[in-house]
């Protein structure tokens, strides 16, 4: 950890962070304003919701991250650049989800590069699973968005397989009627750059909630 990410954690965190375990209210109210709610999951470094705080200034943002040099690095952008509308939780994103958010409270949940875990003994610790995709479903907003991306060409399949299997979600090539995935504007995170570097293809996953249980989007 630098010295900046550690001065950061330590002069920061009362501002920005929250108690790794709040009730879905006290989530909402952590901003005094209400206004569309967005989600990334393992920011890293925090490039990506730096970028997403920038560009939409009346979204209410929550990063949810366990790596302290991480959540040290987002702080200090935050501070940087006089950032207001993010609030970081330091917690498993699976505690999060269940616990601080209600069902339909959020209208964007995006998770960029997860770690593949690419050895099959270990694929069960992928965070791309259908009991927790499940809740992070519940949570989304009819019409509410998910986007994943991964390098890993077998994470991008198990993943497919997975969100698939979510009768409520809709994938947007299906919504939209085109096959080809959209070019997607995404700031590119330190685990792009690496994946790209080593020759990897990049692969944009967006699906939706449906709007009502019945019909398609
Ligand atoms: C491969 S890195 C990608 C980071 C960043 N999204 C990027 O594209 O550079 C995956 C990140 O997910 C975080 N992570 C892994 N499991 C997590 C979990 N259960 N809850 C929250 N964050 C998690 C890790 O700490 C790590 O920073």
């Amino acid at each position: 950890m630098t010295t900046g990410q550690a001065r950061a954690l330590e002069q920061l965190t009362d501002r920005y962070c929250l108690p790794p375990v709040l009730e879905p209210a006290d989530a909402e109210s952590a901003f005094s304003r209400p206004g569309p709610t967005g989600l990334e999951i393992g920011f890293g470094m925090g490039q990506a919701l730096l970028r997403w705080a920038v560009e939409r200034p009346d979204w209410n943002l929550f990063g949810v991250e366990v790596y302290q040099p991480g959540i040290g690095s987002l702080l200090l952008g935050l501070e940087r650049q006089q950032l207001t509308n993010v609030r970081v939780f330091e917690a498993a994103a699976e505690d999060v989800l269940a616990k601080s958010f209600g069902a339909s409270s959020i209208d964007e949940v995006r998770i960029f590069f997860p770690d593949p875990w690419p050895k099959k003994r270990h694929h069960k610790r992928r965070l791309i699973q259908g009991a927790f995709v499940s809740v992070l479903v519940d949570r989304l907003r009819p019409g509410g968005r998910l986007w994943l991306a991964t390098d890993w060409e077998p994470y991008a399949r198990w993943m497919l397989n997975v969100l698939e299997a979510q009768s409520e979600l809709v994938s947007e090539s299906a919504a939209s009627g085109d096959l080809s995935q959209g070019a997607h504007q995404r700031l590119e995170t330190r685990f792009e750059a690496r994946g790209k570097r080593l020759g990897h293809r990049v692969w944009d996953l967006v699906y939706y909630r449906k709007r009502c249980s019945t019909a398609s989007r």
